[in-house]
Formats: structure tokens, C-alpha cells, sequence
């Protein structure tokens, strides 16, 4: 398999917000450079034009609506995010869920725009569906590990390889990647023996005293 892809959710935590969403994106670039692999950062919506304009690396949207130009008030225009510097879009995190109809929406907004789509699920079934609309990536993320410390790839390996094997049968041009719990070289690793091509990842780096090191850890083992 290729290099991973990693994918790191800024959430609304404090230490990924405003300054902190520039200074994490800087330890993401250095370690990318460092290693070749793709890390690419979500920051909170306000935050991604400052990002952009300090730090180069990808960044996606936690968020985007399915909508056009012109009366949407309050909601998130793919060409905004895209101008203001995101080169993709989650869609669907289990933090954001959406209807069947919106998810299909976003994603038809998000390739209108050519920004790379994301959209999360929560078990098989709803991977498998996913992956069905054609999404770039599905990120398998069982609810009641996230923010939880305990690892998917560990504490559910069967979720990740059964998304693995459904996805293949439905579109094998969609990559799956994982997340919950995520934080360790080990973590990572086992996600990548699984089957998934990377990992959506949050609090183990943005909450980390040191998420320069933190990410080291992380990729130690690919
Ligand atoms: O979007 C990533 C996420 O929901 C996983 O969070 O903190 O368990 O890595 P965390």
C-alpha cells in the first residue's frame, strides 16, 4: 500500500483554536516534510483562511452544506471554504451528523467545488453506504471510542476490516480511513494492517503537550 493519509480534527478544543490552529498546523508541515506523509489539518471554520495564509499543508472543513449561492443564511458554502483555503471537506462527523438527503447534498456541493469529501459513519451498513454515493474517502469511526483514548484499530479491529471488505465490494476508488481513540505509533499501524488507508484523528495530538512529538509517535511505525 501507498503512504497513509492523516487527517487531524481540530474539533473546538482550545488548544486547536485561533493561534493554537496555526501553531498545530506548523508541527503538522514539519513532520509531513519530515516523513512524506500526508497530514492534513480541520480546523475550526474561522480559523481556516489564518491558517492558510500562514502555514502550507492541506486543510479541510469539519463542515460543509449542500447549498449554492444565496439566501443560506448561517450555513457553510463549499466556494467560501474553498476560497478561504480548504482543499476538502468532512461531511458527517458523528460531533455533525446529517441526514441521508444533506450527506448527498454536501457531497455533490463538495465535488461541485473540487474539494476532496470525507464523510464519516459510525459502524459497517452505514460505511457501505457511504461508499456507495463515491465519496474520496469513508472514515469509519465508532462513536463510543471517540475522545475515549481507546483506539479503534485495537478495541474494534473487526469494524475497520468489515469496512475494508464492504467498501472494496462497492467502490474500490473509495479509501477508508479510521479514526477514535487514535494516538500511537501502534495505533496507527494497526489501522493500516487492517485495510484503511490512514486515520481521522483528534484529541491524542491537538490535546498533547507537545503535538510535534505526539505526531512523531504517531507515524513512528509506517
Ligand atoms: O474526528 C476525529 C475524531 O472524532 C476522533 O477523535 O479524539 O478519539 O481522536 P479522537
Amino acid at each position: 500500500m501507498g503512504s497513509p493519509f492523516i487527517l487531524l480534527n481540530y474539533k473546538t478544543y482550545n488548544q486547536g483554536t485561533g493561534q493554537g490552529a496555526v501553531e498545530i498546523a506548523r508541527a503538522c508541515r514539519a513532520v509531513s516534510e519530515e516523513s512524506g506523509i500526508e497530514i492534513a489539518v480541520a480546523p475550526q471554520l474561522p480559523d481556516i483562511y489564518r491558517v492558510a495564509s500562514e502555514v502550507e499543508l492541506p486543510i479541510f472543513s469539519q463542515h460543509m452544506d449542500g447549498v449554492g449561492a444565496g439566501s443560506f443564511t448561517g450555513h457553510v458554502f463549499g466556494k467560501c471554504i474553498k476560497e478561504a483555503g480548504a482543499v476538502g471537506t468532512l461531511i458527517n462527523h458523528s460531533e455533525r451528523r446529517l441526514t441521508l438527503a444533506e450527506i448527498e447534498a454536501s457531497l455533490k456541493a463538495a465535488k461541485e467545488f473540487g474539494l476532496r469529501a470525507v464523510i464519516c459513519t459510525n459502524n459497517v451498513p452505514t460505511t457501505a453506504a457511504a461508499a456507495a454515493l463515491e465519496p474520496d474517502y469513508v472514515a469509519i469511526e465508532p462513536p463510543e471510542l471517540i475522545g475515549s483514548g481507546i483506539p479503534v484499530s485495537k478495541a474494534d479491529p473487526e469494524v475497520v476490516s468489515g469496512s475494508v471488505e464492504a467498501v472494496a465490494k462497492i467502490n474500490s476508488g473509495v479509501k477508508v480511513l479510521c479514526g477514535a481513540g487514535i494516538s500511537k505509533g501502534e495505533d496507527l499501524r494497526a489501522a493500516l494492517d487492517l485495510g484503511s488507508q490512514g486515520v481521522l484523528l483528534a484529541s491524542g495530538i491537538v490535546k498533547a503537550a507537545d503535538p510535534k512529538a505526539a505526531l512523531e509517535d504517531l507515524i513512528r511505525l509506517v
